[in-house]
């Protein structure tokens, strides 16, 4: 018999919710947060406030595009934490009393958990990786090499000492005035321009920790050195401006996860997380299957970015091994453990 479970995710600017068949996505639907465009960032305020008005519509759309009703669910699973304590908040009291009214299981889900096991949603027969692999998760709030032994073992061996890669992309872009998230944005104006036009000093961290605000600052003084000289430099070198700081991130995070390749022994390399959708970096990944016979896991598109398909596939991993969470657990806002990725 197939296992239905609904995943919400609510632990940022994105309001999700799928359904999925055992490992197969049938629904994922995301209502993003148009309100923080103007601010550079997300408002933790207004983003509470947009998840209350999203959270029954967007559930809603997930059970209708799933075609299932919600007495078909064996389970509930939610994002517990990381995350905006206010923005978890209203994901949590949604799934706490919908499984108290529909009498089912309650699953408690660890985001950073979730965005790597994305890779064992099979629909569309996509291969999975094979434990023990290593993946990259790179988002707005983490940046991180982890060595995954199993589902729920999961150990970080590198990390960002400072901001996250999602951050040095968003705030350069900020930099250049150009609206959050700043990633896609990059993304876009890069594939114009010249990514060696400009190049910014390398950061030297030891081991598999890497850091992305040195790189930052400089970016912030070369446009602003440059502007004195010439108050159109932005608008004239966007192009080659977005293509050098995109190489720039991207040399970084490649540099350490090929150390990391090397030291584990381990060449089957996943990705995860906001960044994983950039361009340059899903093809350097790819150049490396040749040059350095890695197999590359890609998540599809829509399961890069924050989503509830990630959350769903999590919640059935933990179905499967009866792990359940009960009314008392409270959203946590910062990563569990340092080491590792904890989430019980
Ligand atoms: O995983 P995610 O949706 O949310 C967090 O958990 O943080 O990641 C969002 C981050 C943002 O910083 C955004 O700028 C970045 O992912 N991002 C990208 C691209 N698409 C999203 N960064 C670079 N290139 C992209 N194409
Ligand atoms: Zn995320």
């Amino acid at each position: 018999m197939s296992t239905y479970i609904l995943g919400i995710e609510s632990s940022c600017d994105d309001t999700s919710a799928a359904i999925i068949k055992d490992t197969n996505i049938l629904s994922n639907v995301i209502a993003n947060q148009e309100v923080h465009k103007n601010f550079g960032g997300v408002v933790p305020e207004l983003a509470s406030r947009a998840h209350q008005q999203n959270i029954i519509p967007v559930i809603e759309t997930a059970l209708q595009k799933a075609k299932i009703n919600k007495n078909q669910l064996n389970a509930i699973a939610y994002t517990r934490g990381p995350g905006l304590l206010g923005s978890l908040l209203v994901g949590t009291s949604f799934a706490k009393s919908f499984a108290l009214g529909m009498n089912i299981p309650l699953i408690e889900v660890d985001h950073l958990q979730a965005h790597i096991l994305s890779h064992f949603i099979t629909d569309e027969n996509k291969d999975i990786p094979e434990f023990p692999f290593l993946c990259l998760t790179v988002s707005g709030g983490h940046s991180q090499i982890v060595l995954v032994k199993d589902y729920f073992d999961m150990e970080i061996i590198g990390k960002t000492i400072d901001d996250a890669a999602g951050e040095a992309f968003d705030k350069s872009a900020k930099i250049m005035g150009l609206p959050y998230p700043g990633g896609p944005e990059i993304d876009k104006y890069a594939k114009k321009g010249n990514p060696n036009a400009f190049s910014f000093p390398e950061p030297k961290i030891q081991g598999l920790n890497y850091s992305f605000s040195g790189l930052k600052t400089s970016f912030l003084y070369f446009v602003r050195d440059n502007l004195k000289l010439n108050k159109n430099f932005i608008e004239e070198n966007k192009n080659d401006l977005c293509a050098s700081i995109e190489k720039a991130i991207v040399n970084v995070l490649m540099k350490k996860l090929q150390r990391a390749s090397r030291e584990q022994n381990i060449k089957q390399i996943a990705i995860a997380g906001g960044v994983s959708a950039n361009s340059v970096l899903r093809k350097k990944l790819k150049a490396n299957e040749e040059k350095l016979g890695w197999k590359v896991f890609i998540p599809k598109f829509e399961y890069t970015t924050d989503n509830a398909a990630m959350i769903a596939i999590t919640g059935y991993l933990k179905f499967r091994k009866n792990i359940f969470s009960d009314q008392k657990s409270t959203p946590y806002a910062r990563q569990r453990g340092k080491d590792k990725i904890l989430d019980l």
